[in-house]
Parts: C-alpha cells; structure tokens; sequence
C-alpha cells in the first residue's frame, strides 16, 4: 500500500507536468482529489487494513492529498499568469462609471468627545490624557479614597499585577496634572474607564468619561454652577433646566450630583426620565483638601472644582439612544445615523 501512494504520488507529478489547459488541471484534480478520487478510494480501503498499518497509511494518504492540493494550486497559478493579456495592466476604460466608495466618519463617541472638547476649549479649558493602565495611588489613594472603599472591591475594579489597574474613572487624570503644573489649572481630560459591570442596556464594561478639573485663588462653588449651567446649555440647548443635589464623593467637599431637566422629553416626563422629568447626567464637587495635600499644593491659599461625566451617558440622551451596547456593536445601520 505504502508502494502504491509513493507510485500515486510520482504519478499525480507527471499528469500535472503535463497538464495544458485549466480544464485539463481540474481533470486532474478530479481524478486524484475528486469525491471518487483515486486518494478517497485509498482513505475508504482503511478499515479493511491490518490494524498496525491504518494510522500509518491513513497519515500518508492525507499527506499526499495536501501536497497535490498544493501543486494543483501551483500550476493553476502559472497558468493565470500566462493568460493575462500583456499590457492589460495599462489599459483603462475612461467611459466606465466610477465605483461608489461610502465616506466613513468619526465614531458618535468620539464625535460628543470633540464637541464638548470644543465647548470647553471656548472657556479656555486645556485638554490633558492619562493612561488607562493606571496605579491604584492615582485611582484611589490620592483621591481621598480609604482602603475599606467598596469601589476598591475585584468585582468593581479590573486589577492587573503589582498595585497596577485599568483605572475606573478619569479622576486619576486630576492628580497626574496637578503633580506636574502649579495653579492656575483648568482642564478637561477624556478617555476610556473599565469596570467589571455586567453589560446591559446601561452597562458597559468600557465606556467615557470626561472629567474637568479648575484649581486657582478663589475659586467657589459659583464658578462650578456656572461651569457646569454653561456646558449643558451649550450641549442640549438654552432652554434646559439645571438642579445640583448634595451627594458625596471622597475627592470632593461639597460634592453634588447634577441633573438637567430631560432633554427627550423637555421637563414633561418620560420612560427615559422615569417620569420625574430630571436625568442625572454629572457628579461634581469642589476639591477635598485631602487631595490637594497629596499633590502638594497649598489648600489655604487654593480652591478649586473637578466634576467629571460619562459621554456615552450624554450622546444617548442628545439622540434618544436606549442602549448603550449600540455604541459598540460595530453595526453599520447604526453608526451611519451619526
Ligand atoms: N469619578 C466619578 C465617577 O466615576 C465622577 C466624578 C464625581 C468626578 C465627582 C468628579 C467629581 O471630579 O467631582 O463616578
């Protein structure tokens, strides 16, 4: 048997050689690689072998059946190559109509990044990025926020080796600019956060979030209102309405959370808003002394606000979107709409 496949395979070389027509190739490959081919035949004789030469067989006619695959592929080549007319590649029709290529365009995500980029940029707001592989001292610590810290837990932060983590808010940025720059400071840093959420229509294991960060002499609570009340008329329209609620943040004293009458339904109520009329849309605060302790700055002669909102959050609230997972699907239905 062993004899036969080496014969076949001497064989199969010889037919290829003189193949001389792409009809002829596939004839070829009928004949050797065809469902009633002469290697099937050989692969249907097996079971009828002496146990000890199956596998060996077996292994020998599946190797033979790749090499002529391979070789018929060859000599299909060569044959392509020989047919094309010579010159061709210079001949160019100038009557055929042009082929349509779709314009792509920025993603929605990145598209609400720039626009608030741009209404912050007007207020002269700087625009700083910090890593995503991010040490727990810049996620947690600095931030005022203690060990025993839920949001600490595994199943709240994805932890990497050795102190390092895929940082879970934006705050981390705070810290890395005011280590670097004395007051007077005002910025804007966006980008990815990563939490072990489970996905669902509001829940992204990945998602955006901007966080604003203004630190001078005398700055209050006022300057944040106004800010802030600036911003979200700028981004859902003149006519919203604001309301600040008193909240807690660990790097924030006083913090708030902020709601803007709901852009859907304008105040009147809707499935969006759970009828109340109000959606929160940022947390906000002016910064804990705490903090300005770990980057050393001095928090009798300073005052500042940070705030910090999630961008898929407000892009699904412009558009009336009620899935966050839209955003990330890659479904062109979708995305075109933007
Ligand atoms: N980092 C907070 C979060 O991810 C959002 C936030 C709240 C940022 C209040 C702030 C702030 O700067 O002052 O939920």
């Amino acid at each position: 048997m062993q004899k036969k496949l080496i014969e076949l395979q001497n064989q199969a070389k010889d037919d290829l050689a003189k193949a001389k027509s792409p009809d002829e190739i596939e004839r070829v490959r009928t004949k050797y690689l065809g469902r009633k081919g002469v290697i099937n035949e050989i692969i249907k004789a097996i079971p009828s072998l002496r146990p000890e030469q199956r596998s060996t067989i077996g292994k020998l006619a599946n190797k033979l059946k790749q090499e002529i695959s391979k070789w018929i592929e060859e000599t299909r080549e060569k044959f392509v190559v020989e047919e094309r007319v010579p010159g061709a590649e210079e001949m160019f029709d100038l009557s055929l109509p042009g082929k349509h290529k779709p314009y792509g365009h920025k993603h929605p995500i990145t598209q609400t990044i720039d626009e608030i980029k741009g209404i912050f940029s007007k207020l002269g707001f700087d625009i700083e990025y910090g890593p995503e592989v991010e040490l727990e001292y810049y996620n947690f610590d600095a931030l005022n926020i203690p060990p025993d810290h839920p949001s600490r837990e595994d199943f709240d932060t994805f932890y990497l080796d050795n102190k390092l983590l895929l940082r879970s808010q934006t705050s981390t940025v705070q810290i890395r600019v005011m280590k670097e720059k004395k007051p007077p400071i005002r910025m804007i840093a966006p980008g990815k956060v990563f939490r072990p959420d489970t996905v669902d229509a509001c829940h992204a294991s990945m998602f955006h979030q901007i966080e604003g960060l203004m630190v001078d002499k005398g700055v209050s609570f006022s300057d944040l209102k106004f800010i802030l009340t600036f911003f979200s008329k700028a981004y859902f329209g003149q006519d919203i309405k604001m309301r600040f609620r008193p909240s807690f943040f660990p790097f924030t004293e006083p913090s708030a959370e902020v709601d803007i009458s709901c852009s859907i339904c304008r105040g009147k109520g809707c499935s969006v808003c759970a009828y109340s009329g109000w959606v929160e849309v940022l947390g906000a605060g002016m910064v804990d002394p705490n903090v300005f302790e770990a980057v050393g700055y001095d928090a009798e002669k300073y005052a500042g606000f940070a705030f910090g909102l999630g961008v898929e959050r407000l892009a699904m609230l412009r558009y009336g979107i009620d899935d966050i997972r839209l955003f990330f699907e890659n479904d062109m239905r979708f995305l075109s709409q933007f």
